[in-house]
């Protein structure tokens, strides 16, 4: 479906009945990452999966994407399907957007679901990778950093044993315009550091991340349920940073139990 939002066409998809649930993609994808998640909660919920901005089939104007700017589209989009309230799930630059929301939006919030993300700001030398990243895709195209990024994102397991996964995820990252890439590159560097909203959040969080998750590690995820008032961490084996498609049906039960015992609390 597409949808003019804050000036843009948004494009996401929305299936299923019941209590909403958005999944936020990463970069640099659109929401095909999400599909398996899609078809499977779709049978208890009902999941949305936008394109962000720069992304998919959504528009790309030539801009900077900030965290803030992406959480005033996913709040419009709610706005637009009159959802008072929605589980909000985020990978990785989702994750970034999905806490945007809980600063901003809170109240928008029943659920929160950080995977392979992290609260943290860029460090001076992420930061300044990703503006020489901005200029390389300037001189030479995309290509270098499908090639680049294909091997970051999946565990040497994936790599090695998955070539449907390999290639889905080549594809979608192929897919993708270096305008949207360069103005989701520019936000992530400008973004700031939100580790002091997690003591803040009063929904139940599940931080979820992959053991060989090279980008974002254990460690990582480790501290920042530390900071949570409320929420546990979920290990993935085996699995990279993509860990719902690296390890689809582990990444599944555990959102399906956490939607569920959540729904028991709320009903007691
Ligand atoms: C992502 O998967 O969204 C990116 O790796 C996030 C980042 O570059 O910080």
């Amino acid at each position: 479906m597409l949808v003019e939002i804050n000036n843009i066409q948004l494009h996401y998809v929305d299936e299923g009945k019941g209590k909403p649930v958005v999944l936020i993609h990463g970069f640099p994808f659109d929401h095909h990452l999400w599909d398996n998640q899609v078809n499977v909660l779709s049978r208890t919920n009902r999941v949305i999966a936008p394109d962000l901005r720069g992304f998919g089939e959504s528009d790309h104007p030539d801009d900077i994407y900030t965290m803030t700017q992406y959480a005033a589209d996913i709040i419009a989009l709610l706005d637009l399907l009159q959802i008072k309230k929605a589980v909000i799930g985020g990978l990785s630059m989702g994750g970034y957007v999905a806490l945007a929301i809980a600063e901003q939006f809170p109240e928008r919030m029943e659920g929160l679901i950080l995977s392979n993300t992290r609260s943290a700001k860029d460090t001076a030398a992420v930061r300044q990778n990703r503006y020489n990243t901005i200029e390389k895709i300037n001189y030479d195209g995309t290509e270098f950093l499908v090639e680049d990024m294909v091997q970051k994102v999946l565990s040497k397991k994936t790599l090695n044993q998955n070539s449907g996964v390999v290639e889905f995820v080549e594809n979608m990252m192929r897919r993708q315009d270096a305008v949207g890439m360069k103005g989701a590159l520019a936000g992530m560097a400008q973004r700031k550091d939100r580790t002091f909203i997690l003591n803040t959040i009063q929904v139940p969080v599940i931080v979820i991340n992959g053991k060989k998750d090279s980008l974002i590690s254990v460690i990582e995820a480790k501290r920042m349920v530390r900071e949570l008032s409320v929420g546990h961490l979920e290990v993935i084996p085996g699995s990279g940073h993509l860990s719902n498609l690296e390890q689809p049906e582990k990444y599944n039960d555990i959102l399906k139990r956490f939607i569920e015992s959540w729904e028991l609390v709320e009903h007691r």
